[in-house]
């Protein structure tokens, strides 16, 4: 669905308010959006955990989240290094030399940190300082000797290939350069740790805020999404196989916000555990941009449900839809006239049900449903703002909305020290 089109108000914010579990929001909007109509009716049911690092809804820090958790062995690192990489590089664009080293020195170097539960700022110093020969020790001695033999040889090649690929590494994770990003996902003292394996048992919800973008804080985002995700499905496991009542983990805005270079593998593991995403693309373009051409036909053919909403200005996937539908006969009557009169014949002409320009027009409100094992249906969404529960939620989210604009100018004029010290 295009921007504007209902995918936040229609389907992000219904599907958070009817949830029964615990749920995951991503988003690169807080007022006006989802997070602000849904924080208030979220409260009630559970602890609230926002994450908010680039201060989308000024939100103050009251959580931080251990981002080098789950990077104690090699997989997991070279995961967590993934993410800042999918961040800042399309995977259409392919890999070239330059982003697959700076992806392995990354890993390498968030596997020393994690091994030695270092903060991720120590990752910061050592990229700083290629001639540092911490990280290899920290990898020799947790027993990660490949690893570390690799670093070292990164760190002892040729001048010009080590700068390039630490520089590169560098770009990747300037994010947590700023010290207001990185201290979300540091251990701070006296606030509460976020813990994804609790929160798959709970009925709490998480918001991921970002900005778009590379060098933005999506690389955290979607590092923080997947941890939920995984962890959620290692619960499930231990607990007779599905979440219940099952965890809903809304990925709006995923190609912007939520770069998960392996959902498409990763979806169908989820369902089957009860943890539901939902992501939500402006385009199926967007999808191919993030994830490859290969990975969105992974994804598009592992998601048992699919919507699509107005706006779809793709010609080849317009008719790709239409042909999905079908055709159906139609009954033409033709009269022809002649010499001994008229005549009447009828005859049957197989037409599509819903041409590529029909799906190209389709209204605002209006959706299609793929889903498995029947026959595509056309959808009226249902905003929240047009539902009775609107005379409750309209004036909780315009409340919201309004403490996020005071946030921003209590901090405009107090300095941002002050703010946090004060809230
Ligand atoms: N509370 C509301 N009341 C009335 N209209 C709304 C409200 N919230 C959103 N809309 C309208 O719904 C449309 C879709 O918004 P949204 O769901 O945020 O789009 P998307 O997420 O697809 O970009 C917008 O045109 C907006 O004007
Ligand atoms: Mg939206």
């Amino acid at each position: 669905m295009a921007p504007r089109s209902g995918k936040t108000s229609g389907l992000a914010i219904p599907a958070i308010l009817a949830a029964p579990g615990p749920v995951l929001l991503t988003s690169n909007k807080a007022a006006n959006d989802a997070f602000t109509a849904t924080v208030d009716a979220r409260t009630a049911v559970g602890t609230i955990w926002t994450l908010d690092p680039q201060q989308i809804a000024h939100h103050p820090r009251r959580m931080w989240w251990d981002i080098l958790a789950d990077a104690r062995d090699l997989a997991g690192a070279k995961r967590l290094a993934g993410h800042f990489v999918a961040a800042s590089v399309d995977e259409s664009a392919g890999s070239d030399f330059w982003s697959t080293a700076a992806s392995n020195t990354l890993g390498a170097l968030f596997l020393a940190a994690a091994s030695h539960r270092r903060p991720i700022t120590d990752v910061l110093a050592w990229l700083a300082s290629p001639a540092d020969r911490t990280p290899v020790d920290l990898l020799t001695d947790a027993g990660h000797d490949a690893v570390a033999a690799q670093l070292q040889g990164t760190v002892s090649g040729a001048t010009e290939t080590r700068d390039g690929i630490y520089e590169t590494s560098r770009q990747y994770a300037s994010c947590l350069l700023d010290p207001d990003v990185a201290a979300w996902v540091t251990p701070a003292k006296g606030l509460p740790q976020f813990r994804p394996a609790a929160f798959a048992t709970s009925r709490d919800t998480l918001y991921l805020l970002s900005k778009d973008g590379g060098g933005s804080a999506s690389a955290i985002i979607a590092a923080a999404a997947d941890a939920v995700m995984r962890s959620a499905v290692v619960v499930a496991e231990r607990s007779g196989g599905r979440l219940d009542p099952p965890a809903l983990c809304v990925l709006d805005e995923a190609a912007n916000v939520c770069r998960i270079s392996d959902l498409p593998d990763l979806y169908s593991h989820l369902g089957s555990r009860g943890v539901i995403p939902m992501t939500i693309l402006q385009s199926y373009r967007q999808g191919q941009k993030c994830w490859g051409e290969a990975g969105m036909d992974a994804l598009w053919s592992a998601a048992t449900i699919k919507v699509i909403g107005s706006g779809i200005d793709d010609a080849d996937f317009a008719d790709r839809l239409s042909r999905m539908i079908g055709d159906h006969d139609v009954q033409t009557t033709s009269v022809s006239t002649s010499e001994s009169g008229k005549s009447t014949s009828v005859s049957m002409r197989t037409e599509r049900i819903l041409p590529p320009d029909a799906i190209r027009a389709l209204p605002k409100g209006k959706a299609l449903l793929f889903a498995t094992g029947i026959r595509a249906a056309m959808l009226d969404l249902r905003p929240w703002y047009t539902e009775p529960s609107a005379k409750a939620i309209s004036p909780a989210s315009a409340a919201a909305t309004q403490a996020i604009t005071e946030r921003a100018l209590a901090k405009a004029s107090l300095g941002r020290d002050d703010f946090e010290a004060a809230s």
